[in-house]
């Protein structure tokens, strides 16, 4: 397989390489800003789950770049990896359902509150859809509960979310806090993904509501939200972002995007500097790795239910309905063909 293969089928991937973005989920956030101007008059922002960083990069080139003066506009990235350093950027490595992340933010801001939080995180994929929708809702809950402690009063916060059987909880949650609660799939985001992005405006906390990082988050023995029916039941908006000329993140394009430019190969623009899977890959290139015990098949370029890569899989992401754009699960196959692991972000 060519590595140019990768660009033809994946049309944000190798646009993300050539404009120097570090994820293809640059886009992600570039298509909803368009959408909600979610940037107006921000100068503190928190990027949740930020590496390798590329919404990072989007913030950097968005707030720094149209700012009268740049150091007045302050953006901090979290993530439990490390990730390499970005311009503006000050990092902390850190968990986000931690309170001393919190505490670091705020001691980062002297006090004051943040205009805007973002979040992409994603926990690492295990193939049961179940159990990853949970651990996603549970992630963006304690996204939710640190943005509490740092967001200020009519700010906005907007988080990853998948579309799962537990999402109308989700939204009631949302709800509590915001007032105005909207569901977006940018166009860069694939339709055969789950994968969808709240966009919460109007940071407005319950009265004599005091942040903590202990609430409730999902409760397994409520399992009938969706029953509820009339005032009981939250519905919150869906709207497609990304100008409708956008490319299409489902299709395949021609190498030659431009009749007068010819194609040209690009590397990653940020490989990730100290992965968790690095000792596997490791004691792979060495033959020390025990062979896993599952049936390895061939994917083809073309199989929409593959998980977007075009290299061997373990067999467990054969489904297209969970969120495959964010898994290493065909970590070790992929790594060593592939030149990034954070083409599929
Ligand atoms: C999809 S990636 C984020 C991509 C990023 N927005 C970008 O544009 O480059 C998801 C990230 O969530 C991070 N993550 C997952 N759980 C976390 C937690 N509890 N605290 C901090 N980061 C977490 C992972 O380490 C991973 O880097």
């Amino acid at each position: 397989m060519g590595r140019s293969s990768k660009d033809k089928r994946d049309v944000y991937y190798r646009l993300a390489k050539e404009e120097g973005w570090r994820a293809r989920s640059a886009f992600k956030l570039l298509q909803i800003n368009e959408e909600f101007g979610i940037f107006k008059g921000v100068t503190k922002v928190v990027d949740l789950c930020a590496a390798p960083g590329s919404w990072s990069q989007v913030l950097s080139r968005k707030l720094r770049g149209n700012a009268e003066n740049p150091e007045d506009v302050k953006i901090v990235a979290v993530d439990l990896q490390a990730m390499a350093p970005l311009p503006g950027v000050t990092q902390i490595q850190g968990d986000i359902t931690k309170v001393s992340t919190a505490e670091e933010i705020i001691s980062y801001f002297k006090g004051e509150s943040a205009d805007l939080v973002v979040c992409d995180g994603a926990p690492d994929v295990t193939g049961l859809h179940d159990l990853d929708e949970y651990i996603q809702a549970q992630l963006l809950l304690a996204a939710l509960n640190i943005t509490t402690h740092l967001l200020k009063k009519g700010g906005t916060f907007v988080a990853k979310i998948f579309r799962g059987k537990d999402v109308t909880l989700l939204y009631s949650q949302l709800k509590l806090f915001f007032k105005k609660v909207t569901v977006a799939k940018p166009r860069s985001s694939r339709n055969s993904s789950i994968e969808a992005f709240a966009v919460c405006e109007e940071y407005d906390p319950p009265e004599g509501y005091v942040p903590n990082m202990m609430n409730p988050l999902l409760d397994l023995q409520y399992d009938d939200f969706n029953q509820l029916t009339g005032v009981n039941r939250v519905i919150v908006p869906f709207i497609a972002c990304g100008d409708l000329s956008a490319f299409d993140s489902d299709r395949t394009y021609p190498l030659q995007l431009k009749d007068a430019e010819d194609y040209v190969y690009h590397p990653p623009t940020q490989v990730p500097i100290d992965p968790p899977y690095k000792e596997a890959v490791l004691l792979k290139r060495q033959n020390k790795l025990s062979k896993p015990e599952v049936k390895v098949s061939q994917v083809t370029p073309n199989d929409s239910s593959a998980c977007n890569t075009d290299e061997l899989c373990f067999g467990k992401c054969d489904n297209a309905t969970t969120d495959c754009e964010n898994e290493e699960l065909c970590t070790l196959e992929k790594l060593q063909l592939s030149d990034s692991n954070i083409e599929n972000l």
